[in-house]
């Protein structure tokens, strides 16, 4: 039997949890710079959460099983529903508009392949309480702004927004009845993942007239002015004009440059209804980096309470391969401040004693644990990427005095050990550090 980490499931090593920490470390930069506080919420939830909106994609992948209490419960595949929960049952009392971010592991039982496994970890941004196209660009800005954080530009990667009540209008205005919406919907969603044969078939199947069905083949390429004028005249064009108004805010907010309207975003889940968009490399070699959107009924069907929402998740799986294709992701874990050494025939309990004041004083500190010759000891400290050493019982030095060795130069200095120990301030924390790997 392997008790190898099961299919689509990752170890962490240190190098690759320092990566996971540079994305992460990113994805919390920019949520603060945007006002949003952090939560959480359970891992695992009741089924039925996800069962009532999520749709039959999310359903179909879910790791849920009985407990021994008989309920029937699951590993959160997305964040959403319990963020709605969270929020309608604290409604009243929440400040509104709520900016809140989250980075949960979420497990689906997916066919793992490139940019897909059963787990990830998720940021999601969503804001609750408002209703104007205003907080819809406030996301994508987000959303864009960590591309850039990570060193992504507008040549690497491209939003594609659309609109779902524009998708229907515009449809309704090429002739498919709105019975047919949600078919036509799943249809769209895989468009650029099947043949159009297969898409032409299925359309087919849903009973759409030819002139229909090749409006829908040809829906990526419809260009916003092709819809405006489709639906000029129409009861719709409010519609029109908020979408206009959310393209300029977009490029108030500096980010109109990577965003181009693509009607055939329609978003896989269920409880989309307005505004959506995802985040695509823009060669289009990986699947979606993120995707979001609004879900202005998700807080009435799961916790009674009337207020509009938007948000996105955006995964680090897909995230890292670009990142790293573009040799963006090269970090190592972050070695110690301090390395105290002591001489051939010093002893480790002074070693222990420097150690432990500098500790307290907030430096991250090692040394050998078993007796060493000084070389290796050295070796081992330039090993654990450690900044300086501190030589102690040096050859030829005083009583109280040390060796301070700066380990990416080599640089030495002389200092008395009690002196340069109570000048050791709390060290800021440490990244990880920029390198190879
Ligand atoms: P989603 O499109 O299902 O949306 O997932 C968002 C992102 O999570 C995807 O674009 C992808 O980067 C990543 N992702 C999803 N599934 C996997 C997987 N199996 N393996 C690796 N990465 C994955 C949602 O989950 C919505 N709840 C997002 C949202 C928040 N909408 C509003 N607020």
């Amino acid at each position: 039997m392997s008790l190898g980490a099961l299919p689509g499931f990752r170890d962490f090593y240190p190098a690759e949890l320092a990566e996971r920490a540079h994305i992460v470390a990113a994805w919390r930069d920019v949520a603060r710079r945007y006002g949003f506080v952090e939560y959480d919420g359970p891992p695992l939830e009741p089924l039925e959460l996800y069962t009532r909106k999520s749709g039959d994609e999310i359903v179909g992948q879910l790791y849920n099983f009985t407990d021994k209490g008989g309920r029937d419960v699951a590993l959160r595949p997305e964040m959403t529903p319990t963020l709605a929960r969270m929020v309608a049952a604290r409604a009243n009392a929440l400040r509104k508009p709520v900016r809140w971010f989250s980075v949960p592991q979420l497990f689906r039982y997916e066919r793992q392949q490139r940019g897909r496994l059963r787990e990830h970890f998720q940021l999601n941004m969503d804001i609750i309480g408002e209703p104007d196209v205003t907080a819809d660009a406030e996301l994508l800005a987000a959303a864009i702004d960590i591309m850039r954080a990570l060193g992504l530009g507008r040549d690497d990667v491209v939003a594609r927004v659309s609109d779902r009540r524009l998708l229907q209008a515009y449809l309704g205005a090429c002739g498919v009845a709105a019975s047919s919406f949600g078919g036509v919907f799943a249809v769209i969603d895989k468009i650029d993942r099947q043949p159009a044969a297969v898409s032409a078939d299925k359309l087919d199947a849903l009973g759409l007239s030819a002139s229909a069905r090749d409006a829908v083949l040809r829906i990526a390429g419809a260009t916003f002015d092709t819809v405006r004028q489709a639906l000029d005249g129409t009861a719709h064009t409010r519609l029109t004009d908020d979408f206009e108004r959310y393209l300029r805010a977009l490029d108030a907010l500096g980010v109109g440059d990577s965003v181009r309207v693509d009607l055939s975003i329609v978003r896989g889940l269920a409880y989309y209804t307005g505004i959506v968009f995802e985040l695509f490399d823009a060669k289009g070699e990986l699947r979606a980096i993120c995707g979001g959107g609004r879900y202005d009924t998700l807080l009435q069907s799961l916790g009674g309470v009337d207020l509009p929402a938007l948000g996105f998740g955006m995964g680090d799986v897909v995230l890292g391969e670009l990142l790293r294709a573009r040799g963006l992701l090269a970090v190592q874990p972050a070695g110690v401040d301090v390395w105290v050494a002591f001489g051939d025939e010093g002893d480790v309990t002074s070693a222990m004693r420097v150690a432990s004041r500098l500790r307290a004083r907030g430096r991250s500190v090692e040394y050998a644990l078993g007796g060493q010759k000084l070389a290796r000891q050295l070796k081992a400290a330039n090993a654990a990427g450690a900044r300086q050493a501190v030589i102690l019982a040096a050859p030829g030095a005083a009583p109280g005095e040390a060796v301070v060795r700066d380990l990416a130069d080599g640089t030495e200095q002389r200092v008395q050990l009690d002196q340069w120990i109570g000048d050791a301030s709390p060290a800021a924390p440490r990244s990880p550090r920029p390198g190879t790997r």
